[in-house]
């Protein structure tokens, strides 16, 4: 089957084999039938984090749990979504109820499911920051289990899910608290400045949604026409030492306090800085009004995105002596 639909580079690949799930119950009867002994196994979302880079010679699990339930406890609401409600979807329903704390994430492509995979976050605000429990499976022996937000080990675009136990858990929902009352984050400079351009002095999770995606859509190639997997670097962090000096060869380098003694720095601008900005190589390039999102002008392969990719990190290390992480998947 070919996965270019399923994949929001929109690289031309194919799976073997394609499963899609739709409940619990699916997902353990695929774990106790066999089917996926000795086979590679690659759990799907919206294929929005992702670069195929080759066919994908195992089984590709397509999530599509889906299902909203909500509880009230004290000041706080509880929603439970299955892990293929489309993200945009669950902020929408928050949004649409009155509910905060997920306003900022606005307009992320993907999955509920994939949402604790990397702390998806943007404009202030952290998965973590409302994330209670999920729920997942054991690939090897199918037994279910509930992990706390501890037990998650939430990073800058982190978590256990992809340290160490990295490929062996099928998340199926997850469950958030959210509030009833509008504790609003509006820390974040671009949020400011698009509010005082609109004059509202005091926001309300609506507008706070709809600012959010206004900024995105500006800055963001839109996966529907552009093939592309947001930011495909992470953001160095680095300690205030090498920071400092840095800092007194490149004075104008952006950078923000990242906790005790760490600088996290801005890679879209590293990344301009080595002429990359809006610059393309065949099938592909870096977009025009953000640098850190590698796109697919078409035809790209994913080794082309790839090696472009690389070309960006040796410049990037030339200059700067700092190592790009990519913060996409590779396959
Ligand atoms: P996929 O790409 O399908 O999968 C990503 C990873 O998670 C894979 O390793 C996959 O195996 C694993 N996975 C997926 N579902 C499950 C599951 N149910 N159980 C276990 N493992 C699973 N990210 C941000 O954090 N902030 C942003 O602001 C942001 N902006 C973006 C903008 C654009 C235009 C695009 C295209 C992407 C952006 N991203 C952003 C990246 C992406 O949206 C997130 O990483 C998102 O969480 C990926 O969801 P997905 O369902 O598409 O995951
Ligand atoms: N910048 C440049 N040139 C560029 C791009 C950025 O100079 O081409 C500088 C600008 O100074 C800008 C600053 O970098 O102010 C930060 O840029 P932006 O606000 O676009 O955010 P980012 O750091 O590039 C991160 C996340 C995004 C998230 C935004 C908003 C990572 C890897 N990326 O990008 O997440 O939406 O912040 O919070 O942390 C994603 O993960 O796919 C993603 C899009």
């Amino acid at each position: 089957i070919s996965l270019r639909p399923f994949n929001t580079f929109a690289i031309s690949v194919n799976a073997r084999y394609f499963v899609e799930i739709f409940s619990e119950s699916d997902l353990e009867l695929l774990l106790s039938s066999g089917f996926l002994n000795e086979k590679e196994l690659l759990i799907l979302g919206g294929g929005s984090n992702v670069l195929f880079t080759k066919d994908f010679p195992g089984v590709v699990v397509k999530m599509n749990i889906g299902g909203l339930k909500t509880e009230v406890r004290g000041d706080d609401l509880f929603v439970t979504a299955g892990a293929g409600v489309v993200w945009n979807d669950f902020v929408q329903f928050c949004v649409n109820s009155g509910l905060s704390g997920v306003e900022n994430l606005s307009l992320i492509p993907g999955t509920v499911g994939a949402s604790p995979i990397q702390n998806i976050g943007a404009y202030g605000v952290e998965l973590k920051d409302v994330f209670h429990s999920c729920t997942a499976f054991e690939i090897k022996t199918g037994l279910k289990k509930i992990f706390d937000k501890e037990e998650c080990e939430f990073g800058y675009r982190d978590s256990v899910f992809k340290s160490k136990f990295k490929g062996q858990y099928i998340i199926s929902s997850v469950c958030f608290r959210l509030h009833t009352s509008a504790a609003l984050n509006v820390t974040y400079g671009a949020i400011q400045t698009e509010l005082s351009k609109r004059e509202i002095a005091q926001p309300t999770i609506q507008d706070v949604s709809k600012v959010v995606s206004q900024i995105r859509v500006s800055k963001l190639p839109d996966p529907s026409t552009i093939g592309n997997a947001g930011s495909f670097f992470k953001n160095p962090v680095i300690p205030r030492q090498q920071f400092d000096e840095l800092y007194k060869s490149f004075p104008d380098i952006v950078h923000y306090p990242a906790g005790e003694g760490q600088v996290k720095l801005a890679a879209g601008w590293l990344i301009e800085s080595c002429g990359f900005k809006g610059k393309t190589e065949g099938q592909t390039g870096t977009w025009k009004n953000q640098a850190l999102v590698l796109v697919n002008l078409g035809h790209a392969t994913g080794q082309e995105v790839y090696s472009f990719s690389e070309q960006i990190i040796n410049a990037v290390c030339q200059k700067f002596g700092l190592k790009l992480e990519r913060e996409v998947n590779i396959l």
